[in-house]
């Protein structure tokens, strides 16, 4: 099966920002858009993305995941990066009308269609280090995606890094290429010297989150995450995993949480912890990696409540339990 996220459908919606409007969106190949060499975000990084799915329902239909949020990320993406802003109501047709295009190609469950809408500047420009973009460029590329996760793999191992950052604590809630650049060599850096999966940025000592997920530990029919603030993503799947796992009668607590108090409470039986974000849903941790030792949670696999709440959430993504919070919408 071919790489997460390389295979594309061979039309993409684009619309280009100039003067004071956006253009009508087109229907163009998804395999080429012709760039300035100037082009302000390739020297300035002005860039911004979104990653959300579309799901096949039993009776044949296809539905979009709380498309609503990541088009609100996606507006202030767009904002914090001074790039021109995106008509939100233009973009959800932008999103519809593509996944209906392609409606037939969308894979069956646990398949789907992943969606990357993004955006950024083209002012070929190269003067502009600090002056923003005042033209840009948005698509809408789709990528058929099969299961991300096995859930019989083991669960994945976590360096926890208390002295580096993922990115600039003020770009935190900007879902940005630069950020992404900017994790990039630690996590390396993690896979060389300790095999582990990925890094869990512990700025001051206290979690955050990895290079592309949100950190959630569980124990004692508690969820822990740090609360919202402007350092780190809002992921939409750590809101909806929060919400069901309220309607599980879970306790919820976002508050922050130390390296220490991680370690102390990995060492009970039944601690559980899990990565969230759109492409695994939730992805059981297995290990912490901290000061050279290593944290064995549990038996290192998934545990029963990451299993129950990433079932809960595929069961209503995939049209078999009641949408209660009317998280899925029409193509
Ligand atoms: C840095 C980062 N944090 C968190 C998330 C999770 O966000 P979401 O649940 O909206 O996919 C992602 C990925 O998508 C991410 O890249």
């Amino acid at each position: 099966m071919a790489a997460f996220g390389t295979v594309f459908m061979p039309q993409m919606a684009i619309s280009r920002f100039e003067g004071s409007q956006w253009s009508p969106a087109e229907m163009v190949a998804s395999d080429s858009i012709t760039l300035h060499p100037g082009a302000h975000v390739l020297h300035y990084s002005s860039t911004c993305f979104e990653g959300l799915k579309a799901f096949k329902q039993p009776n044949g239909s296809i539905k979009l995941f709380r498309m609503d949020k990541n088009i609100e990320r996606f507006a202030q993406s767009s904002r914090l990066l001074s790039l021109p802003a995106i008509d939100k109501s233009a973009t959800a047709k932008m999103i519809t009308d593509s996944v209906a295009q392609y409606a037939s190609e969308v894979p069956a469950p646990p398949g789907s269609m992943y969606i990357r809408p993004t955006h950024f500047g083209i002012d070929p420009a190269i003067g502009k280090a600090a002056a923003p973009s005042l033209t840009s460029m948005q698509y809408i590329l789709l990528s058929p995606v099969g299961e991300y996760f096995s859930s019989d793999a083991g669960g994945l191992r976590l360096l926890l890094d208390e002295t580096g950052m993922r990115c600039a604590p003020h770009n935190g809630m900007i879902k940005s290429g630069g950020n992404y650049a900017s994790a990039l060599r630690p996590i390396m850096d993690a896979r060389d010297k300790y095999q582990a999966d990925q890094v869990l940025f512990c700025p001051g000592g206290f979690a955050q989150e990895t290079g592309a997920a949100n950190f959630l530990l569980i124990d004692d029919g508690e969820i822990i995450t740090k609360a919202l603030d402007e350092s780190f993503l809002h992921g939409v799947t750590r809101d909806s995993i929060l919400t069901l796992a309220r309607d599980m009668g879970l306790t919820v607590s976002e508050r922050e949480i130390s390296v220490a108090e991680l370690l102390e409470r990995s060492a009970k039986p039944g601690c559980e912890a899990a990565l969230s974000g759109t492409a695994a849903v939730l992805a059981p941790v297995g290990t912490f990696i901290h000061n050279d030792k290593e944290y064995v949670l549990g038996n290192g696999k998934e545990g029963p409540v990451t299993r129950k709440l990433r079932q809960a959430m595929n069961d209503i993504q995939w049209g078999l339990a009641e949408d209660k919070h009317n998280w899925l919408v029409d193509v």
